[in-house]
């Protein structure tokens, strides 16, 4: 027969074992969160491209942020993105989080119709993501480009990713639209988009309950208004 006290001392490794280590997710890699490292033009991160994303666009109020958690699925968070997501790694196409931003039907699909649809560069970044194992995993950009900064490269791509999910074209939040150059224009040569993307000056700090903006975009929208925030 198995000994009471083995048992015990099982137990006991295993209580010493869940204490000393971060929780891992069942399938995933690694321990959460993982390392930061410098930025791999092959690799989706999590951090950078990926939460922006989901907060943007899905973690969003009367929806599936924590106290929305429209059919129990709450995406404000790693932990929370991969199981109430239900993403299994290296396989987008079981991953519910993927079928439901690629499906045909208009009652499934997400985000519901009526909002602002995710790009198709958007879902691959997601796709990639899956595939190259869902890591929770985060880099950071030694190769921050102030020099060629334009409206079109560089400041509507910005608004697309980090923006939109909320300022979109129909029933923006705020009653702010940031989809095109003229309402964009305006909330910089106003002041309050640089002060609500730098905390500063009393505005509510964008983007809303998300991480901010990456010192690098703050910096090239800053440099983009300077410049006359112009339509180039
Ligand atoms: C998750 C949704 C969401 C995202 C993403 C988001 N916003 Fe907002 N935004 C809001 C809400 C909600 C308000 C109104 C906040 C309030 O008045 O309390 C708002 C207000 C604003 C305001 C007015 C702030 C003020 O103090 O008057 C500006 C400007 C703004 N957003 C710009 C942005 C910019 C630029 C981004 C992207 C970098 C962004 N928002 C991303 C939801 C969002």
């Amino acid at each position: 027969m198995f000994p009471l006290s083995m048992l015990g001392l099982l137990v006991g490794a295993l209580l010493l074992y869940s204490c000393k280590h971060e929780i891992p997710v069942p399938g995933f890699d690694g321990p959460i969160p993982t390392e930061t490292v410098n930025c791999d033009p092959q690799t989706v991160y999590f951090v950078q491209e990926v939460l922006p994303i989901i907060q943007g666009s899905c973690a969003i109020s009367g929806c599936h942020d924590a106290a929305s958690a429209e059919d129990g699925v709450i995406l404000n968070n790693y932990l929370n993105i991969v199981n109430t997501g239900e993403v299994v790694p290296r396989n987008a196409g079981q991953s519910e989080l993927y079928e439901v931003i690629v499906e045909n039907d208009p009652d499934d699909i997400m985000p519901p119709p009526g909002n602002t649809p995710l790009t198709s560069a958007q879902i691959s970044t997601i796709v990639n993501w899956i595939n190259q194992g869902a890591n929770n995993n985060s880099c950071v950009d030694l190769g921050c480009d102030t020099l060629n900064v334009g409206y079109a490269s560089t400041i509507a791509p910005i608004m697309q990713l980090r923006c939109d999910g909320c300022h979109g074209a129909n029933n923006p939040d705020a009653g702010i639209s940031l989809t095109n150059y003229a309402q964009i224009s305006d909330q910089a040569i106003n002041g309050t988009l640089l002060d609500a993307i730098k905390d500063q000056n009393g505005a509510v700090a964008m983007p809303y309950n998300a991480s901010p903006l990456s010192d690098c975009d703050i910096r090239a929208i800053e440099i983009w208004i300077e410049n006359g925030a112009l339509n180039d």
